[in-house]
């Protein structure tokens, strides 16, 4: 049997939160719809944070009111604190992703929190998500590396995770925040989380600032990961990581993957013709290889 790997789109969130372009909420609806018309079936669509820290996540709410319930996509809110988490549950959301930090620095600039403190802050809003029969997962973030700080020990990453299991997380992602992971770290990483975390489902959160992420994708997918975050067209960073740019690219993870002999489920042709949009919508090149060079061997 073919193996699936699932793929939770990013783009509508991590994506567009630090993108130059000011997208109205009915060209964020568009592209949501774009991305559920090519097979999208698990998308970050918001993020519940303040408007002041991330403006161009401020319409979030207006988002989850406007898409398509009755598609089979489910709509993922991010949240960091509790008037995050609330406000996600008011707006509806199909699963809630909270954010861990697992250094110090990105931890203070990001979100005002050791990572200690977000991992308190999981256990504090855990019991409002599940009460709420809302499927709740983590992201520890800058997981591989802290922009401020340097390394970030695996230990962290691995204590983060054992807490995230504790408050009630059935999805635990490692984020690569500023794209400094390489293949034999994330192995290191996975196995490390899986002794400390072992009955969490492991999703991988790569960026490809400095061209690894694909071959991460491919580690972890060697590795067993079967859930890997991906933003159409690499659009995508942090506002509060220096130079950090796009998630690995959706349609270059599906060419990967399905040319490897795994199935995604999403339609290449129409993440590469929704890429081509988006470049036109944000008014400046996109970094995925596949909007340029099409499929092979089918022309797309
Ligand atoms: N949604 C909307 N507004 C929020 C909020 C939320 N989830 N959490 C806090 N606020 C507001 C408060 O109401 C308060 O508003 P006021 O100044 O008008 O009174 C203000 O933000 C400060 O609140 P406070 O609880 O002191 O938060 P903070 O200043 O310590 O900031 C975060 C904490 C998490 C809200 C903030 O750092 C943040 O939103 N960071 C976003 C980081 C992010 O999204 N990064 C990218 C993805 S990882
Ligand atoms: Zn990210």
């Amino acid at each position: 049997m073919t193996r699936r790997i699932d793929i939770v789109e990013v783009g509508p969130r991590d994506g567009l939160q630090n993108d130059p372009a000011d997208l109205t909420t009915e060209q964020k609806l568009e592209f949501i719809a774009r991305l559920e018309e090519a097979g999208v079936r698990r998308m970050e669509s918001g993020s519940f944070v303040s408007p002041k820290a991330v403006p161009k996540m401020a319409d979030s709410a207006a988002v989850f009111a406007g898409v398509d319930r009755s598609r089979p996509t489910r709509h993922i809110a991010l949240a960091l604190n509790e008037k995050g988490v609330r406000r996600a549950i008011d707006a509806k959301a199909d699963e809630i992703n909270f954010v861990l930090v697992a250094g110090e620095g990105f931890g203070k600039r990001n979100q005002g929190m050791s990572p200690q403190e977000s991992a308190d802050m999981l256990a504090q809003c855990a019991p409002l998500v599940l009460e709420a029969g809302i499927p709740l997962s983590a992201t520890i973030s800058v997981a591989f590396g802290d922009p401020y700080d340097g390394e970030v020990d695996i230990k962290v990453v691995g204590n983060l995770a054992a807490q995230a299991q504790r408050a009630g997380a059935g999805e635990l992602a490692l984020g690569d925040t500023i794209g400094v992971a390489d293949p034999w770290d994330v192995r290191k990483r996975i196995d490390r989380v899986r002794m400390e975390a072992p009955d969490v489902f492991l999703r991988m959160h790569f960026h490809d600032t400095r061209g690894a992420a694909l071959a991460n994708v491919a580690t972890a997918v060697e590795c067993g990961v079967d859930v890997i975050d991906a933003s159409c067209g690499g659009i995508g960073g942090c506002p509060f990581a220096p130079a950090a740019t796009g998630n690995v690219a959706t349609e270059d993870v599906v060419y990967m993957l399905e040319r490897g002999g795994f199935e995604t489920g999403l339609d290449l042709s129409k993440l590469i013709e929704t890429s081509r949009w988006l470049e036109k919508v944000l008014g400046h090149p996109i970094a995925s290889s596949l909007s340029k060079a099409g499929g092979f061997p089918v022309n797309s």
